[in-house]
Formats: structure tokens, sequence, C-alpha cells
């Protein structure tokens, strides 16, 4: 039987606390266990989960679904036995694009997620800004 997926996000008020070291560490902790694991880096200003896991050079991200540029399935990319989803970063446009992403949308790519995995980490932002929450 399939379990009804399981949607974990992984926060704090402050920086520097661990977050990304958990989503990483606990995301292929669950996958070495047999456990369908996705871990989607939700930090939109300061990325760093695929960089932590040695996969900076993934070239579309969870930004480029956010924005409508690609589809959910080609930002979903398979190392240590999970899936991880990396959120990009543009120097060139950074204030511009994340005016662009709408909550909606965020929603709508986290319930896509949810449809093809058991367990989803959300490696969050630091702090309690609109775009984290
Ligand atoms: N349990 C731990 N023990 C010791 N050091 C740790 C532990 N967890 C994380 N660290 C170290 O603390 C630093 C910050 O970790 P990490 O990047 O995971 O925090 P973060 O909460 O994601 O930060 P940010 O708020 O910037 O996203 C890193 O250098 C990491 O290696
Ligand atoms: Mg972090």
């Amino acid at each position: 039987m399939r379990f009804r997926p399981r949607s974990i996000s992984i926060t704090s008020g402050k920086g520097g606390t661990g977050k990304t070291t958990l989503t990483a560490n606990l995301g292929i902790a669950l996958g070495a266990l047999g456990k369908d694991t996705t871990i989607l880096d939700g930090d939109l200003g300061m990325a760093n989960l695929a960089i932590v896991l040695g996969m900076h050079k993934c070239e579309l991200s969870f930004l480029d679904a956010l924005t409508g540029e690609a589809e959910v399935k080609d930002v979903i990319y398979r190392n240590y036995g999970i899936k991880v989803v990396p959120m990009g970063f543009r120097f060139e446009d950074a204030h511009e694009v994340l005016t662009k992403v709408k909550r909606e949308r965020v929603e709508e790519v986290i319930r896509e997620l949810l449809k093809q995995t058991e367990f989803l980490l959300i490696d969050g932002a630091a702090g309690i800004q609109d775009a984290t929450i």
C-alpha cells in the first residue's frame, strides 16, 4: 500500500542553525531506509542544498519551475538514493525573479512534488519574512 506523502519543513528563525545539513542528512537517511524521499531547497534567497551535496552544476531548478520556465519533472535530480530539487540563484536579475514568484505557484509545484514521493523535506530560509513563510 502506498502511504500518504508527508511534507516536513526544516525551519528556524536564525540563520546558520543547521537546517540545510539536517535536510540533506535526514533525506539521505530516509532514502537508505528504503523510503521514497525528495528533498527540496526552499531557500529562495541564498540556496545551497545542492552545493552541500556537490550538485551545483544542475541546470534547472525549483526557481525555474516557480517562474514557469521549467516543468516540475525537469527539476528533480536523482542522487544518493533520493530525489533532490535544487534552488537556483540569478545574480543578474535576482530581485526581479523573486517578484515573479507567486504563492499559488509555490503551492502548485509542491503539490506536484508530493504526488511522486513518500517524504518531502523542505530546507527553509532563515527568518520569518513573507517569502520564507
Ligand atoms: N550538528 C552540527 N554540529 C556542528 N556543526 C554543524 C551541525 N549542523 C550544521 N553544522 C555546521 O553549521 C554551519 C551551518 O549549517 P547549515 O548551513 O546547515 O545551517 P542553515 O541553518 O542551513 O544556514 P542558513 O540559515 O544560512 O541556511 C555549517 O558549517 C555546518 O557544517
Ligand atoms: Mg541553509
